[in-house]
């Protein structure tokens, strides 16, 4: 493999000289400045590429031509090195760099914002745009990286078709009404009948918004390529402020013919196990920093989940045990009531103490499409529940009976001649099926540490910031 790119071909990686140096080897790096470091006689530099948590450690003599104006260089300068590497002395490191040639290719005043001191993740937020120069955002999204590439290998290893589901679209899948409009309408005059807008003039010729999940544009090609997932960008209006929910976020969802709920549950066991492995086995010196800086515990945790059997109780038995608990919940407790997060937590940290499915929910609490139990009352419905984090998937067996589903449409007041593509599905070839979403940042919460949603996306979007 060629490991060196960029301007004459010439540079590596600090993560490649820092795995497979030799002393004595003529290289050259290029990154930026985390720290400098000087005396009179030397200067040091910690050099960060990005390409791993280390930096490199760069060694400068007085002899260097530019001695003085390199080491007046600041955190966060951008600099070429060019020289020889060498064992280091120094504890912590194996290897340094001494420095023949420095280049300055941007230099950065006393006034960039990163400073080496302690900074809050609240004050990190205020410079999201800089943030990714520092130890706990390089490693964040050296891992968002990692089981981005790790959720398709898991499925790809699989034999599951990667669909790019639409993201505008004009059903709202979840019927929780959080979508966000898309319009060209002009919003101080729009086309009006009876009173009323006229979204037959708007750009589609009908109400659109963007997707709150691609589920069940997923379905229709799992009746047709059997095992399917999408993964992508997901927004929901939700007005919460809350540190587990943004109004963009990415949705990890795998859709499964010939399938049922028990099914359904293995797989996002299975998947949830792969994913957590691969942070542990390839993202070790991330996690060794999370784990001594974000959560004490955290690898512990994260190694129990690897080998855990999952537990599964249905909503009936959930409510049971939140009943029994005498806790002081915030939120009341009965049999028909959501869960609340609160609930969630007791549920996974105080009386599992690991992942549990919860099951079986009262139809009322979920969406039209679940497939309704033979006790009338529930539906085949689970929500995967995990400490710190509370609900990190949702998903169920499908209502694959057209008129059953037809019937329950009309219940809960959707028009079934409004999904009459999706009803098809139905009509044509039903299968029972099944599948479930997955929130690919409440993954990243989970495996970080992390406890703000916030701080594992690069930009994120919530209720009145959409900054950067
Ligand atoms: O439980 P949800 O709403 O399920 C669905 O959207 C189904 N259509 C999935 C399916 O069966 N194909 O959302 C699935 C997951 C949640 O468990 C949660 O992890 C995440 O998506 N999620 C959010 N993550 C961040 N911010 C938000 N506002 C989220 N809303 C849901
Ligand atoms: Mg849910």
């Amino acid at each position: 493999m060629n490991k060196t790119t960029g301007l004459r071909n010439r540079r590596i990686r600090i993560k490649d000289v820092l795995a497979a140096g030799t002393a004595g080897g003529e290289i050259c790096v290029r990154g930026w400045a985390r720290t400098v470091r000087r005396s009179r006689e030397v200067a040091f530099i910690a050099l960060n590429d990005g390409s791993c948590f280390a930096s490199l450690q760069v060694v400068l003599s007085p002899e260097l031509e530019n001695f003085d104006e390199v080491a007046r260089c600041g955190t966060g300068a951008c600099l070429e090195i060019e020289g020889q590497l060498a064992a280091s002395p120094a504890s912590g490191q194996a290897w340094e760099i001494h420095a023949r040639r420095v280049r300055i290719i941007g230099a950065a005043g006393p006034d960039f914002p990163l400073q080496k001191k302690h900074h809050s993740l609240e004050f990190l937020r205020t410079i999201a745009h800089l943030r990714p120069r520092t130890n706990a955002f390089g490693a964040v999204f050296r891992v968002r990286n990692a089981l981005s590439f790790a959720i398709h290998r898991f499925f790809q290893e699989r034999g599951f078709l990667y669909v790019h589901t639409p993201i505008i679209t004009a059903n709202d899948c979840e019927g929780a009404g959080e979508m966000f409009r898309v319009t060209t309408l002009d919003p101080v005059d729009p086309p009006r009948v009876e009173g009323r807008i006229d979204w037959r003039q708007d750009f589609f010729g009908d109400k659109t918004g963007l997707t709150v999940s691609g589920q069940l544009q997923g379905e229709l090609f799992a009746n047709a390529f059997t095992d399917i997932y999408t993964f992508g960008p997901t927004f929901r209006a939700e007005n919460s402020n809350t540190s587990r929910h943004a109004a963009e976020f990415w949705m990890i969802e795998p859709e499964m013919a010939f399938a049922d709920l028990a099914d359904d549950c293995a797989l996002a066991e299975d998947f949830l196990r792969y994913l957590v492995t691969c942070a542990l086995e390839e993202c070790g010196e991330d996690l060794a920093f999370f784990n001594e800086r974000i959560e004490p515990g955290l690898i512990a945790r994260l190694e129990a989940l690897a080998k855990a059997e999952f537990q599964v109780m249905t909503y009936s038995e959930a409510v049971a045990l939140l009943e029994k608990s005498g806790q002081g919940f915030e939120f009341p407790v009965a049999w028909g009531m959501d869960l609340q997060s609160e609930h969630e937590r007791y549920l996974t940290e105080q009386v599992i103490g690991g992942p549990v499915f919860v099951t079986d929910y009262p139809a009322e609490l979920k969406a039209f499409y679940m497939r309704g139990n033979d006790d009338g009352k529930t539906v085949a419905a689970m929500d995967l529940l995990v400490p710190r984090v509370g609900e990190i998937i949702g998903g169920s067996q499908r209502e694959e009976r057209l008129e059953v589903l037809e019937e329950k449409m009309r219940n809960i007041g959707i028009a079934p001649e409004s999904l009459w593509w999706y009803l098809d599905s139905r009509r044509w070839g039903s299968c029972p099926h099944a599948g479930f979403g997955l929130g690919f940042e409440r993954l990243l919460m989970y495996v970080t540490g992390m406890e703000n949603i916030r701080d594992v996306i690069p930009f994120p979007r919530t209720p009145g910031n959409a900054r950067f």
